[in-house]
């Protein structure tokens, strides 16, 4: 057998299922196109900041390219990547064949369909009114016939977690790992994020921004952090070749996770009108989240103590390593910035936005690209190049230091100065060169994340992979 020359092929990718290996494929190649169509919106708002009269089209005025930014870099490439490497984790650790190949193409669809048309609506002024990170509307409005939006992601996630907790019931091993845990919650959990998220009686008066600070927060807390956490607890030991530190802090961390998570949304709304009680409890357990992010924090990084030489020589686990200590750091500054003191200098202020780019870049992306980088070879057979994922990686990682920095240290002195008593015009002079900044770094990112998306082009599935062996069973 004859096998492609210039091509490192996986032992581990003999006899994979090529159309298996096409799902993965497609699910993290749909992800870096929204990554690439989410950042060029980003940074396009970002320019506007220093040149604000920069390509003035209606359909790509800064109210509607906001949206479009967030809504492609979060339920696109965040969601669809981490939903790519479930595809991959679900059946591997339950030792068994995903249930339905067919089901997640489906969902995959879906998925990218409602995304689609949800930024259509969006170019087209169509939303569901001032909902941070729930702006698609529930239907878009194109001609008589109303087009669903929202119920297609909705059916995309149920049907999701029913393929999941189908591949999960037929597993080989007695126990459930702990990713599957963290990875079966997340799409269970979105359902419900959808429902409440969308239920109009909910949005009444003080209603709506309790709703909104839940909704808001539990779309990192109970989507987000638990897939990229749940990826990790297998992606990790699966690069360093042993087991996690330890199984029971996973636990720990898993059930902890659950039960504060979702009691925290409204430290957004500090010293508003909301029940003084509900602020403080969501004071108090943003607190006590402290438990279940050093309990998964702590597990990865003393899993990869002593574990240098591995950390020189593969491409993937320094993504993990930064992914795994920005959980830690974007987290502790999360429960800083719900403390009183704190937040009255933060709130309203860029220091909001440096501390959202460093938990979904510098936590969610790098854990995610770590994932990528390190699980995709094992089903499409092919590596990308190691100059181009070094590139990728210091891009990315001086890009996101330049952006965090700027926006913590402008929206600080912009906090300070607003409770001296500066103007609004004032406001905007102090944030200037931190606003420049910003662009910078943006910049730096959006290179990388070019790069990123040619090296996984370069991992496509090929026909070669039937060469090693003819598609056994296996996944
Ligand atoms: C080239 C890279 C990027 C640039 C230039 C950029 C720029 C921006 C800009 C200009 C805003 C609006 C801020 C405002 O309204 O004042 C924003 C918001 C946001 N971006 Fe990005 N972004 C980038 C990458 C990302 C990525 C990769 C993610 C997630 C994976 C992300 C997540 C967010 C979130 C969650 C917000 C809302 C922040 C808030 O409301 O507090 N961004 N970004």
């Amino acid at each position: 057998m004859k096998i492609p020359v210039g091509i490192k092929v996986f032992v581990d990718a003999a006899g994979v299922d090529p159309r298996y290996a096409r799902l993965v494929h497609r699910y993290v190649l749909s992800a870096a196109v929204w990554l690439l169509i989410g950042t060029f919106a980003g940074l396009l708002d970002a320019f506007r900041y220093t040149v604000p009269e920069l390509l003035e089209l209606p359909w790509l005025s800064f109210g509607r390219v906001r949206p479009m930014h967030t809504a492609a870099v979060l339920w696109g490439w965040a969601s669809l990547a981490l939903l790519g490497v479930c595809v991959y984790v679900v059946p591997r650790s339950c030792r068994t064949t995903l249930h339905s190949l067919l089901a997640a193409r489906i969902s995959l669809w879906l998925w990218n369909a409602g995304l689609t048309l949800g930024v259509i609506a969006f170019a087209m002024g169509q939303n569901n009114g001032n909902q941070e990170y729930r702006e698609f509307p529930i239907f878009l409005r194109l001609g008589p016939v109303p087009v669903p939006v929202v119920p297609l992601l909705a059916a995309s996630a149920i049907l999701l977690a029913w393929n999941f907790y189908k591949t999960i019931a037929k597993r080989s091993v007695q126990q459930i790992y702990i990713s599957n845990w963290f990875m079966l919650s997340a799409p269970l959990f979105a359902t419900v994020l959808v429902v409440v998220g969308w239920f109009p009686g909910f949005n009444r008066g003080n209603g709506q921004p309790i709703i909104q600070g839940w909704y808001m927060h539990n779309a990192v807390g109970m989507w987000f952090t638990p897939l990229a956490v749940g990826a990790t607890y297998y992606t990790l030991p699966k690069l360093l070749n042993k087991p996690i530190y330890s199984y029971a802090l996973g636990v720990l961390g898993f059930w902890t996770h659950i039960i504060f998570y979702t009691l925290i949304g409204t430290h957004h709304y500090i010293f508003s009108s909301l029940p003084a009680w509900l602020q403080t409890t969501s004071i108090i357990f943003s607190t006590a989240m402290m438990v279940p992010v050093w309990a998964s924090t702590g597990n990865f990084l003393l899993t990869m103590r002593g574990e240098r030489s591995a950390m020189r020589i593969s491409y993937s686990l320094p993504f993990v390593l930064v992914g795994a200590i920005g959980y830690g750091l974007a987290s502790v500054q999360g429960t800083a910035e719900a403390f009183k003191a704190a937040n009255e200098i933060w709130h309203f202020t860029d220091y909001t936005v440096g501390h959202a780019h460093l938990a979904m870049v510098g936590f969610v992306s790098f854990l995610v690209w770590g994932s990528i980088y390190g699980l995709v070879p094992r089903v499409t057979g092919k590596e990308p190049n190691v100059e181009l994922v070094g590139a990728h990686f210091w891009l990315s990682f001086v890009g996101l230091a330049m952006m965090f920095v700027a926006l913590c240290g402008g929206g600080h002195a912009r906090g300070v100065g607003n409770l001296e008593g500066d103007s609004f015009m004032e406001g905007i002079r102090t944030m200037a060169p931190y606003w420049v900044w910003r662009a910078v770094g943006g910049s730096f990112m959006a290179l990388g994340h070019v790069i990123f998306a040619w090296n996984l082009w370069s991992m496509r599935p090929g026909a070669f992979v039937n060469l090693m062996q003819p598609p056994a069973d296996g996944q």
